[in-house]
């Protein structure tokens, strides 16, 4: 009975905090800054995608041998089974030297406004 008597409480302050939740208009507020990922990349002009250059994309992006050791490939450090990342605080490349900075998702790059932390590349084609 006693057990009957907390749950019911704290289903009460649960629903009371739920109300409060509805008045925030953080979504609202969100959905103002934030727009949904459209369908399709952004064609490049000089450089239009075709299903052969996507799938040599597919193969170059995970094939080691883009690297001097054959051990190191894209998806080293953009993992696409963790998101696009290494899940490391700096990235470690060559001789397990480690660099000075993470690696951001590639998942959805082609959308970003620049490339890099530093933003120092306009396009994936700079
Ligand atoms: C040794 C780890 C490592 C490997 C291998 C690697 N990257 Fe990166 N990548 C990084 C790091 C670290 C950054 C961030 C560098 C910076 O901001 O200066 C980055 C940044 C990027 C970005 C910019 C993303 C953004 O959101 O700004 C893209 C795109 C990218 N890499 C694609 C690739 C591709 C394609 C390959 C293979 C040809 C590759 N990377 C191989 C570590 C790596």
């Amino acid at each position: 009975m006693m057990k009957i008597k907390i749950a019911s409480s704290t289903m009460i302050v649960l629903l009371m905090s739920g109300v409060a939740w509805g008045k925030d208009d953080t979504l609202g507020q969100a959905k103002a800054v934030f727009k949904p990922v459209p369908a399709k990349p952004p064609v490049l002009k000089s450089n239009p995608a075709t299903p052969d250059k996507v799938e040599l994309g597919k193969m170059l992006f995970f094939d080691p041998r883009l690297s001097s050791s054959n051990l190191i490939s894209c998806n080293t450090c953009h993992n696409v089974g963790l998101g696009g990342v290494d899940i490391q605080e700096t990235s470690i490349g060559h001789g397990w030297q480690k660099g000075p900075r993470n690696a951001p998702t590639v998942l959805n790059a082609v959308f970003n406004i620049a490339q890099f932390w530093d933003g120092r590349a306009e396009d994936l084609a700079v």
